[in-house]
């Protein structure tokens, strides 16, 4: 089987290098010349872990996988073609810009000769599929093609797993034939008894943002009862705890923080928001959700400046950019927002991230930024844990409040325990205890 996916971003890079791990002959089109340059020199435009080792082994030992600027070239002998284009938010309703989807529609009308299947990956909107299909029917007879959704499940910082073990996968198809081909395609995952889940168009475009819009709601769920732990002297790790252990609740996505962040959550719940205002029904649990996770973060800096009595002119650190540990993304991060909303009050931040101080420079030219975690919490008044990568697991605070007295520190991700922090002097606020 011969595959092209059009889009080399997160999902398009993870989707055709597992692929090609699968054994299938794949090509990944991008217009970007310099990502397609890199890439076929096995460098990744972003960080995570593995992708570079399994680009440079399908590149250049198996030869399995290959890069393009030419989406003529390289889709006329595809079997399957995924698009794998962005579905930004629009700016103003609210709603995913499928611009860069109706496009790659139309290219593929103008390039395919022979029968193939076009698969959404891409998370679109429901009706997104049939409406590609509309597109490409104009050109091309319908016997030719067919149209499937497969949307993806993949995390940042664990997507090749994700890809390789996912706990289901979701086709939707129109008929038995690209049932067929599609269930072949992810025959390699039979061995591991992968559910497959097949279903209609529709039902497969609604489960992508269903199940996104549930894992937000979870949190923003956990996150209100954390502010209520707060109040009343409770733990909302306990209380996770005592919830999760229900197998009907399960522990997952039960982790009090921040709230959530990343290139999917945001965007995700504000465009499945906009679907269901269109079709007049009540969605409004999600508003409610989106809102919450909004306001939130204005909420904890205003906490962390009045608890640490922050004034114009004085320096916190912060330890942690990305928006979650394991990857390089910034978009939608806590740690940013946070920043930004400190610096407008006239303090300095100083921060260190494995990973994302990069692409947290390109976002915010203000922030101070430093080689170690030690370096970035020296002479500071407090230390805010905004991500929980492992290296801050396990800091060495007596080092640390060598150079800065009285310190507090805010574990937004509750890495720490209280009463060992408060041992050593400092002053610990978690979340939602
Ligand atoms: C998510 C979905 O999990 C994935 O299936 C989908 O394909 C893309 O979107 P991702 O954005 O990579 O993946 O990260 P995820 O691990 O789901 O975390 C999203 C956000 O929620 C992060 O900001 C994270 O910090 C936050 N989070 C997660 C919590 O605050 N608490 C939790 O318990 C779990």
């Amino acid at each position: 089987m011969k595959l092209a996916i059009i889009g080399t971003g997160y999902v398009g890079l993870i989707t055709g290098a597992c692929f090609a791990e699968f054994g299938y002959q794949t090509v990944c089109i991008d217009k970007d010349e310099n990502r397609v340059n890199d890439l076929n020199n096995s460098k990744c435009p972003f960080y995570e872990p593995g992708i570079e080792d399994l680009l440079d082994k399908h590149l250049n030992k198996t030869k399995l996988l290959s890069f393009s600027n030419s989406l003529s070239a390289s889709i006329h002998d595809a079997d399957i073609i995924f698009i794998t284009v962005g579905t930004p938010t629009k700016r103003i309703e609210g709603e995913a810009d499928l611009s860069f989807v109706w496009n790659v529609a139309e290219e593929i009308s103008n390039n395919i000769n022979k029968y193939c299947i076009v698969v959404t990956k891409s998370t679109v909107p429901v009706g997104t599929t049939k409406e590609v299909k509309s597109i490409i029917a104009k050109k091309i007879n319908e016997k030719n093609f067919d149209v499937v959704s497969n949307p993806e499940f993949l995390r940042e910082g664990s997507a090749i797993n994700d890809f390789m073990r996912p706990d289901r996968v979701v086709i939707g198809c129109e008929n038995k034939k690209s049932e067929d081909i599609m269930k072949e395609l992810y025959r390699p995952l039979y061995l591991l008894e992968t559910p497959l889940i097949s279903t209609t168009v529709e039902s497969a475009e609604i489960t992508k943002y269903a199940s996104n819009s549930f894992l937000a709601t979870k949190i923003s769920f956990i996150n209100q009862v954390a502010d209520l732990c707060e109040k009343v002297g409770a733990d909302v790790q306990d209380v996770a705890k005592g919830m999760g252990i229900d197998k009907r609740i399960g522990n997952k996505f039960l982790h009090a923080g921040p709230g959530y962040g990343g290139s999917c959550f945001p965007k995700d719940v504000k465009a499945f928001i906009t679907t269901a205002q269109k079709h007049d029904v009540d969605l409004s649990i999600l508003s409610s959700v989106d809102t919450f996770n909004e306001n939130r973060i204005n909420k904890i800096s205003k906490k962390i400046i009045s608890k640490a009595n922050l004034n114009k002119g004085d320096y916190v650190s912060l330890l942690g950019l990305s928006f979650k540990p394991n990857t390089d993304d910034v978009r939608d991060s806590t740690s940013l927002k946070i920043t930004k909303l400190l610096q407008d009050r006239g303090i300095f931040v100083k921060a260190f991230d494995p990973e994302a101080m990069d692409n947290a420079k390109k976002e915010n030219t203000e922030l101070q930024l430093f080689d170690s975690a030690y370096e970035a919490c020296e002479d500071t008044k407090a230390i805010i844990i905004g991500t929980e990568w492992n290296e801050f697991r396990a800091l060495n605070f007596l080092k640390i409040q060598k150079s800065s007295k009285n310190l507090i520190i805010f574990d937004l991700r509750n890495i720490y325990n209280a009463k060992e922090i408060e041992e050593l002097g400092l002053q610990y606020f978690g979340t939602g205890k």
